[in-house]
Parts: C-alpha cells; structure tokens; sequence
C-alpha cells in the first residue's frame, strides 16, 4: 500500500479535473454512468473527495467516499456537504450487500499490489452493488507507459511485466511528488473482474485540441464498465 503524506494528500486535493490528463477518464464515466439522480453510488479510493464531489455533481443522491490513507481522509474533511460522507476503510466494506447504485475506482487499481488485492476490492464493490449496478474504473493504458502527458507521468519501459513497480510523478510545480504504481494490462483487470461476476467492457478516451500533450494521441486512461 502507497502511505500518501498529510502533504501529498494536500497537494492531491489540489489537482483539479478541467484541463488535467484526469479529465478524458472522468467525461468517459460521465457518459457511461449518466443522471445519478436518487442514486446513492460508492467512490472506493476517494482520495481527497475531488470524485465524490464529481459524483454529486453527476445528481447523485449520496455519495459514500471510502479509502484505506487516513491523511487523505483527513482532507476531505474539509468538504461540508451532508450528501457527502466519508469513511476509512480495511480491506472489507462495511455495508450491507445490494447497498449501491453504481460505484467508481478513479485512479485506484494503479495502487493496487497484487492480483489478490484486486480481487479482493472488486469482490466487495460487487457484493455492496445492487445487481445491474455498473463499477467504472478508472486506471492506466498499458501503453500509456512513457508518454509525456501534462499531469503525470511514468519513465519510459518496453519491458513491464504484470505487478511491476512504476513509479509515478505526479506533476503540480513546485508541489511535484512521485508515488509508487503498479503495471497492469488491460487483461488482468478484465480477468479479476469477471472472475468475481462482473461483465465487462472498455473504453480508451482521447482527447483533441492543441492545449494537450500526447494525451490526444495515446489514451492516458482505459475507463472499463464493470455491470453487476
Ligand atoms: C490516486 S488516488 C485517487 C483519488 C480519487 N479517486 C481521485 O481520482 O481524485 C487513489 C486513492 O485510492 C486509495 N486506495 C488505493 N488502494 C486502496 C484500497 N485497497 N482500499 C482503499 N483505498 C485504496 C489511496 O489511498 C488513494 O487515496
């Protein structure tokens, strides 16, 4: 597990969406989760809140935000909304199953170190989804390894193998911090998640315009909808 700091985590509730390599990922789930009105949707890995509040944004009803970094939690703190609620967790969810409408994992399965540990996260959103309930993941193109993107970025490797360590620099200024990820391909996660019931499809959103970097030549992310 990456121990973000209280600092890290400062800077993580800072990175924004509009105008970031994030912001293809998340228009991508917007599309595939469309009105969340009187929807209550779980945002496993919340981070410092910046999709839960994209969540409510999208009408969501309530938004449960869960995370395992208490200094991430700690941010979120700062965020008053009573259709808000954060909560840290373990490795189990403490809800009851069939809770959720639709969940999302933006940025999540990169921290993930292992394939039990992807099964065991998409086990619990399965149990605590309602069926017909869709999971979205947001995570890494595999072949995203290298490209020069505006918001992150990983050394180049044409040798990554399943579970690799990559480290990741997060890019914000003088604030710039670099975490440590893990590779995975598009097969494992599509191998966990129907392993454990889902079905599964995806999505490699690209962007256009000249703002961009590679971002609108090699998809930053795959976004994959996950249906109960
Ligand atoms: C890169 S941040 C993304 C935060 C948020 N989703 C966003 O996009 O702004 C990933 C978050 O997932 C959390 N995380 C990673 N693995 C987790 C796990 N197995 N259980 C709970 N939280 C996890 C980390 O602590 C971190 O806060």
């Amino acid at each position: 597990m990456y121990k973000y700091s209280d600092n890290n985590a400062q800077t993580y509730s800072q990175l924004g969406i509009k105008g970031t390599t994030y912001e293809s990922g998340f228009n991508e789930t917007k599309k595939i989760l469309g009105d969340l009105t009187n929807k209550k949707v779980l945002d496993f890995g919340s981070g410092a809140g910046r999709t839960a509040q994209l969540l409510l944004s999208m009408g969501a009803e309530k938004v449960v935000g869960v995370d395992h970094n208490q200094s991430m939690i700690d941010q979120t703190k700062k965020i008053q909304n009573e259709k808000l609620e954060f909560v840290k967790v373990d490795s189990t969810l403490p809800f009851e199953e069939n809770t959720f409408d639709g969940a999302l994992a933006a940025h999540v399965f990169v921290e993930v170190i292992s394939l039990d540990e992807m099964k065991q996260v998409s086990s619990e959103v399965f149990r605590v989804l309602k069926p017909g309930g869709i999971f979205v993941i947001i995570t890494n193109n595999s072949k995203s390894i290298g490209m020069n993107y505006l918001s992150y970025g990983y050394s180049k490797n044409d040798n990554l193998k399943s579970g690799d360590k990559i480290p990741c620099t997060i890019k914000k200024g003088k604030d710039s911090f670099v975490i440590d990820d893990y590779f995975w391909f598009e097969e494992d996660y599509q191998k966990v998640l129907e392993e454990v019931g889902f079905k599964v499809s995806m999505t490699f959103p690209l962007v256009s315009g000249d703002e961009w970097l590679d971002e609108s030549r090699v998809a930053s992310h795959v976004v994959v909808k996950a249906v109960k």
